[in-house]
């Protein structure tokens, strides 16, 4: 190679390269610093070239900067493992290699060369702290875990009766349950209620969240690992095999990736889980509840939900109303709350004050009923011990008082002209129209005292979702 070509190999290494390069000469003078090093230390290059690096990195002395040892020993330290935070503050793990550099034997400079692992890092701290989870569930955690029973779930609601009525047939039978319904609607006390009250109930029962946690872990935790199977991976069983005989409830369904919602479904159909990583076909019987806080037809149309695997999931089908679609069942859920924290906070309130009860029914609770349990524990909290009934100044840590259905419009308009607003409200109206009359036209315009052809030009205007109009 000659001697162009090889400084320009050199550049192109040192400035597009993902290693983080630093060289310093004998007198600790930076001479050379590339963006990968400065990006993972927090500086500018200007900052560092030239300069003593004591100067720079106040902090370290002799004994703690590897170049500095190089420099002086003349010898190689390979694949240290650093976290320390950078100049910015943000906390960086790199795996570096510091070599001396020598010419006709003597020492002239010491280069570091480090990878930065900070995302490997994270990763894998949250997979041993899964881990650790995990043999913690499997000791003494379990009694502490609430066992609900139907009779748990209050509610006279029509619509909430009949939820009740299914997930009572649920319990006599191994298939799939799907539960949809906005988040604080009671989604896991129907999915416990159905295990412990079914034929499983002596079986193991576990939860996982398919939201908080990234795709590769995902994998590992539903169906385990191997030794090897990725970096820093052990020999674990996932919680497939955990809950082999029992239930598993996969909340939140829709926001798993498309990749691990296929091998869900490999598995659910197939009856087996492969490690990730290994090679052993493992047979499993887990009953599979999952949950989705999305309606799941419009999951699919989104392209967050796969329908073959939607298909496998609601072979029983849940749906439970959210609050505001059943406010007949306000009053007796507030006297069960308020029964369940007098006796917990030692109060004796046995009334509650019309205004409160009108509100509550005026509100829209994005919350549902675990919003309406927490506004009760706070206005308990508030009264005193001889107070008997629950006003309207109780409610002060809440803020549904200021929030009613007025404020509400009020609140959203923000600095709309009155006409965007009032578009943006009917395009609203239309939507849930379509939603609750199962987005058929005619019924959808009979039900909103409009023409076929009105709705149509509507529907066009906002170009509202046409794959499921019929
Ligand atoms: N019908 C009900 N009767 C009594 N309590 C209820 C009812 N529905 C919900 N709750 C209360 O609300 C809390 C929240 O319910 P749950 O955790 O089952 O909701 P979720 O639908 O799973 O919510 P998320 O989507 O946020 O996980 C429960 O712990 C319970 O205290
Ligand atoms: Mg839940």
């Amino acid at each position: 190679m000659t001697n162009i070509m090889d400084s320009i190999l050199l550049q192109n290494i040192l400035q597009y390269g993902n290693i983080g390069i630093h060289a310093i000469d004998n007198n600790r003078k930076t001479i050379v610093y590339n963006s990968t090093m400065a990006h993972l230390e927090g500086l500018e290059i200007e900052q560092v070239i030239g300069k003593d690096l004591f100067e720079i990195f106040p902090s370290l002395n002799e004994e703690t900067s590897t170049l500095i040892r190089v420099l002086k020993l003349g010898e190689p330290i390979l694949n240290s493992t650093q976290t320390y935070l950078n100049f910015k503050g943000h906390s960086i793990t790199t795996i570096s290699t510091t070599l001396p550099l020598i010419n006709n034997r003597k020492i002239i400079g010491a280069v570091e060369l480090a990878q930065d692992l900070t995302n490997t890092k994270i990763l894998s701290d949250q997979l041993l702290e899964l881990q650790s989870v995990l043999k913690r569930d499997n000791s003494n955690i379990k009694p502490l875990i609430r066992k609900y029973s139907l009779n748990n779930i209050i509610g006279q609601n029509e619509k909430l009766i009949s939820a009740k009525k299914i997930a009572e047939k649920a319990c006599q039978s191994p298939s799939s349950v799907l539960i949809y319904g906005e988040t604080g609607t009671g989604k896991e006390m129907f999915a416990q209620s159905i295990h412990y009250n079914g034929i499983r109930k002596d079986k193991t029962f576990i939860a996982q969240n398919c939201a908080a946690i990234p795709d590769s872990l995902l994998e590992g935790i539903l169906f385990g690992t191997e030794k090897g199977g990725f970096t820093g991976a052990i020999e674990r069983e996932g919680i497939f095999e955990q809950a082999n005989g029992g239930t598993l409830l996969l909340d939140e369904i829709n926001s798993m990736s498309l990749t691990l919602q296929a091998k869900l479904l490999r598995v659910l159909q197939e009856g087996y889980i492969r490690r990730v990583g290994g090679i052993k076909d493992i047979p499993i019987d887990v009953r599979i509840i999952a949950t989705t806080n999305e309606n799941p037809l419009e999951s699919i149309n989104k392209g967050t939900l796969r329908k073959d695997l939607y298909y496998r999931l609601n072979v029983i089908n849940i749906n439970i109303p959210p609050l505001r679609e059943r406010l007949d069942d306000i009053e007796l859920l507030t006297y069960y709350f308020i029964t369940k924290y007098n006796r917990i906070l030692n109060k004796n309130i046995n009334r509650v004050s019309n205004d409160v009860l009108s509100d509550f029914k005026k509100y829209h609770w994005p919350g549902n009923v675990r919003e309406l349990e927490n506004f009760i524990e706070g206005a308990i909290n508030m009264v005193s011990i001889e107070d008997k009934a629950l006003n309207r100044e109780d409610f002060v840590t809440s803020n549904f008082i200021n929030n009613t259905t007025d404020n509400i419009v009020f609140n959203n308009l923000d600095n709309q002209a009155l006409p965007d607003f009032m578009d943006s409200i009917e395009q609203r109206i239309i939507n849930e129209a379509l939603k609750r009359n199962n987005f058929n036209i005619t019924n959808t315009a009979n039900y909103l005292g409009i023409k076929r052809q009105t709705l149509q030009a509507k529907i066009k205007k906002y170009k509202i979702m046409q794959n499921n109009l019929h």
